[in-house]
């Protein structure tokens, strides 16, 4: 049963691009409420934690250089079914195959440097966002 809520990333690249109010824009207007956001930057202990899912593939030390190299915008989103809502909008990993419409169709340039995160699960929704954010920053 899907929980209301999902936790997301603004990954470097969109911050360096100034994406960051187009993007926002786009997760308002998909009725997504802001209940949680702040800028901040990961050191590599934060990502190599936060992606340790990940720590055997090939792309790990460049997933890691990539999300460390500047600020993020960090936030916790609800709606109705928000997990899979929010992956529908960001679209797939690869832009290239990412449907018209979606955020990374329109804001990423790769599959390693993809604009946005977006949890897959309930579970990591929570574990995420509680990684991020302590209680009293949540709304
Ligand atoms: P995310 O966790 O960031 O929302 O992305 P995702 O679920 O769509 O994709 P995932 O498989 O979890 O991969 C995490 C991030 O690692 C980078 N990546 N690079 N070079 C590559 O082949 C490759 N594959 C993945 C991307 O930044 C991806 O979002
Ligand atoms: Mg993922």
């Amino acid at each position: 049963m899907a929980t209301n809520r999902t936790f997301t990333m603004l990954k470097p690249d969109s911050v360096e691009k100034g994406y960051t109010g187009a993007i926002l824009e786009k997760i308002n207007a998909a009725g997504f409420k802001i209940v949680a956001m702040k800028q901040t930057q990961m050191t590599k202990d934060d990502a190599e934690t936060f992606y340790e899912i990940h720590k055997e593939r090939p792309f790990f030390g460049d997933l890691v250089e990539y999300m460390t190299r500047g600020p993020i915008i960090a936030a916790i989103l609800e709606k109705d079914n928000a997990v899979e809502d929010f992956r529908t909008l960001i679209g797939s990993t690869n832009p290239a195959e990412a449907a018209d419409g979606t955020i990374r169709k329109a804001f990423a340039i790769s599959i390693s440097e993809n604009a946005v995160h977006g949890s897959d699960s309930d579970e990591n929704a929570f574990i995420e966002g509680s990684f991020h954010f302590s209680g009293r920053e949540i709304f």
